[in-house]
């Protein structure tokens, strides 16, 4: 997709997340370890991880992404890239003490999104920090050509609810607002933000 394309390399040079920058401050002031970030795009979020002392793992499907990481990583050995798409993920389990994904996971397509979750779940170790943005039912994506036919993911609050089970939640937040997208087209966002901090599996399973 040359929409990915624009996109991460407009984005490979904006500043992190706050989300994500909020999360490193308030709930890993005094740790660092390894992080998963899931749809990364051109690493605007790895370079601050990489600044805090995290080692980072880099997913995205898109080739041009994989480009921008790889040089990236070339300078860094702490960063790992790993060209794959959602749908077709493989995750080691029990490795990662953050998983983060900006505005991403909701590409997933909707058949394959829970196998998704199972992988990310297990893939964290226990208190482990999950942030990442999730989009609800009311995005006005979920008619647009982008989420048609089952391509993206639009979660129901209580569906968010029950994935987030096997976490203690340290922040979430449901927003929904009017305003444009990178491309310059108008759009209602709904969505869920969520920090959360994966419990003993005996807590949850
Ligand atoms: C909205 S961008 C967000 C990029 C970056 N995390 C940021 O915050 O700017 C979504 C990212 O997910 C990637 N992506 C979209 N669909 C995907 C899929 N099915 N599997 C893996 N990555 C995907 C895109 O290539 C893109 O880099």
């Amino acid at each position: 997709l040359s929409y990915w394309k624009d996109y991460n390399e407009a984005g490979s040079t904006q500043p992190p997340r706050p989300r994500l920058v909020n999360t490193l401050d308030r709930f890993c002031a005094d740790r660092s370890g390894i992080a998963l970030d899931l749809g990364s795009g051109g690493g605007r979020d790895a370079k601050e991880l990489l600044r805090r002392g995290w080692g980072v793992v880099c997913v995205d499907s898109d080739p041009h992404a994989i480009e921008l990481l790889s040089s990236l990583a070339a300078t860094d050995s702490r960063l790992s890239v790993l060209r794959s798409s959602f749908e077709e993920l493989s995750l080691p389990k029990d490795e990662f003490d953050l998983v983060t994904a900006s505005y991403s996971l909701p590409f997933c397509g909707e058949k394959h999104f829970s196998e998704l979750w199972r992988k990310l779940v297990e893939s964290l170790k226990t208190g482990g920090l999950l942030s990442l943005e999730l989009f609800g039912k009311r995005d006005s994506w979920r008619n647009a050509p982008l989420g048609a036919n089952g391509a993206m993911t639009f979660l129901s609050r209580e569906e968010v609810e029950s994935l987030l089970d096997p976490f203690e939640l340290l922040f979430f937040n449901e927003d929904e607002r009017d305003s444009t997208t990178f491309s310059g087209e108008l759009k209602h966002w709904h969505i869920f933000t969520c920090v959360a901090k994966k419990k003993a599996t005996s807590q949850y399973g």
